[in-house]
């Protein structure tokens, strides 16, 4: 349904009458759709838009249909992903233009990476956007729409304004963000730093997030008393590189994760669980690692991206490790915490590969064992070294890679999977399922738990056993050694 069966802007309506009553209605009326790609950063970018659009009068909208404004949260990671944007904005326009055409209006908003690293190109590929804004200024987004909806659209029906906001601003955007106010989920993200200063060869994410940014130690708690307070069970720290986080402790000098996780376990009551992605091997300390075998609180599990098993590839990608350096990384990390689980990234097809380094890959991946892990053939990014880098790979050779590599990984996973069967895992559960009587919740190791159970465990972290495993989530029966608990929520005691 189009949004022109309610009242939308002020200028929607017949000689521009304007009840009071009316107006403020209109105000509250206001929908945002926002459509996020990409990784777990453009996630919670996503949510604080939301939340700074709210005092404007945006409301969260699931359809495009009925927004007023559509922001496209984008990624630039991979071609693919940018490609995604255009085609989206594609199939926007004849909403856009049908609106203009009975005298509305959809304001359309390219945020992320693609806008970052495309600027006023998006613009010159798709002419009816009105907005393209970076992922360190969209703080700015309520002066961009107001500017906006002032500006008046090109000729024609379809046309956009084209207002472009790419700049890194001086002060970091955190400090212009509102502070959560609403019912916060079970599990939420907490942006503790962005950007990177690594600078791998095939990576974009130098360009398009900025350099490195750590937020001081005491907002970052204050974050996360105030998300525990409206419901947050479990927080995941986020980061670019979040374990090179290094910002100011309370009293002065200067903290590391480790230390971070320490405070949030003491110091955030009713935290249950902490988790932090995404890491660098080179920023794995003692301290942190002494964390994960002290530190109840933070989960063991961790995402820790590799790329490749060859040193002559991970040399010429300046991942500054070693694959040995790796699997140093693990055997400390499984020390400190024996049922540690991992999760990592690969790239097949860099340029220069060789059958012989991709083979370490898969020695790397056998000899450590994943949990889980997301992989992807190479695809060059403009700008970025690795893109100008003989030879490339050919695309069947990478298809292949990309093919057996997952296949290794995909029968790790299930042979993690099938060992938690017929054992009890604490679950956290986050919200009801797809069916009635059905909750969705996960295990310290992240896997996606169904188990029958009354909504109001919703928030709680109770136990339960393993009965069957499915490709992408386990099947579990609440089970509880309290006779009373038990009797409570009708599980077996
Ligand atoms: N091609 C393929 N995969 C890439 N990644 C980053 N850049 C590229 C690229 N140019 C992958 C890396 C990274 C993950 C987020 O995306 O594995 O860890
Ligand atoms: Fe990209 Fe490397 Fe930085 Fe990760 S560490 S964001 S892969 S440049």
């Amino acid at each position: 349904m189009l949004g022109s069966q309610r009242p939308r802007f002020q200028e929607d309506r017949p000689n521009g009458a304007h009840d009071p009553r009316e107006r403020g209605d209109t105000a509250l009326t206001k929908k945002l759709h926002v459509k996020t790609y990409g990784c777990q950063m453009n996630v919670y970018d996503s949510a604080r838009m939301a939340d700074v659009l709210a005092p404007l009068g945006y409301s969260v909208t699931h359809s495009a249909d009925e927004a007023d404004l559509v922001i496209l949260n984008t990624c630039h990671i991979r071609e693919k992903a940018g490609e995604k944007v255009y085609s989206e904005l594609g199939r926007l326009r004849p909403l856009k233009t049908q609106r203009q055409a009975e005298g509305g209006d959809l304001l359309l908003a390219v945020a992320g990476c693609v806008a970052q690293a495309e600027g006023a190109e998006v613009v010159r590929r798709a002419p009816h956007v009105d907005i393209v804004v970076g992922p360190q200024a969209y703080h700015q987004l309520p002066e961009l729409i107001a500017r906006a909806t002032r500006a008046a659209a090109g000729p024609g029906a379809g046309p956009g304004r084209g207002i472009v906001a790419t700049e890194f601003p001086a002060e970091p955007k955190f400090d212009f963000l509102p502070q959560a106010t609403h019912a916060q989920d079970v599990s939420v993200f907490l942006a503790i730093q962005e950007g990177c200063d690594k600078f791998c060869t095939f990576c974009v994410v130098p360009y398009t997030r900025g350099a490195e940014y750590s937020r001081p130690a005491t907002d970052i708690l204050t974050e996360a008393r105030r998300l525990v307070a409206l419901g947050a069970r479990e927080i995941t720290l986020l980061g670019q590189n979040v374990n090179a986080w290094h910002g100011d402790g309370p009293g002065g000098g200067s903290w590391g994760l480790g230390r971070l996780v320490r405070a949030l376990a003491d110091g955030v009551p009713g935290l249950a669980r902490i988790r932090y992605t995404t890491s660098h091997p080179r920023d794995m300390d003692d301290e942190l690692i002494a964390a994960h075998a002290e530190v109840p609180q933070l989960m063991p599990f961790l995402h820790l991206p590799v790329q490749s098993g060859s040193d002559r590839i991970l040399a010429r990608m300046n991942r500054r490790h070693t694959a040995a350096q790796y699997d140093a990384i693990v055997a400390r990390l499984r020390a400190a915490r024996p049922d540690v689980a991992l999760s990592s990234d690969f790239i097949v097809g860099y340029p220069g590969e060789s059958d012989r380094d991709f083979a370490e890959t898969l020695d790397l991946i056998r000899r450590t064992g994943f949990a889980q892990a997301f992989s992807f053939k190479y695809s060059p990014r403009p700008g970025t070294p690795a893109s100008a880098e003989d030879p490339q790979v050919e695309e069947g050779v990478k298809q292949d890679r990309l093919a057996a590599v997952q296949d290794l990984l995909r029968r790790q996973q299930d042979a993690f999977n099938r060992e938690t069967i017929g054992r009890r895992v604490p679950v956290l559960f986050e919200k009801p399922g797809r069916h009635p009587g059905q909750l969705v919740g996960r295990t310290p190791w992240l896997q996606s738990v169904h188990a029958e159970g009354p909504t109001r465990l919703v928030g709680s972290e109770i136990e339960v056993e393993i009965v069957d495993h499915r490709p992408n989530s386990l099947a579990g029966r609440i089970v509880t050694r309290d006779a009373e608990e038990a009797r409570a929520i009708g599980a077996a005691a």
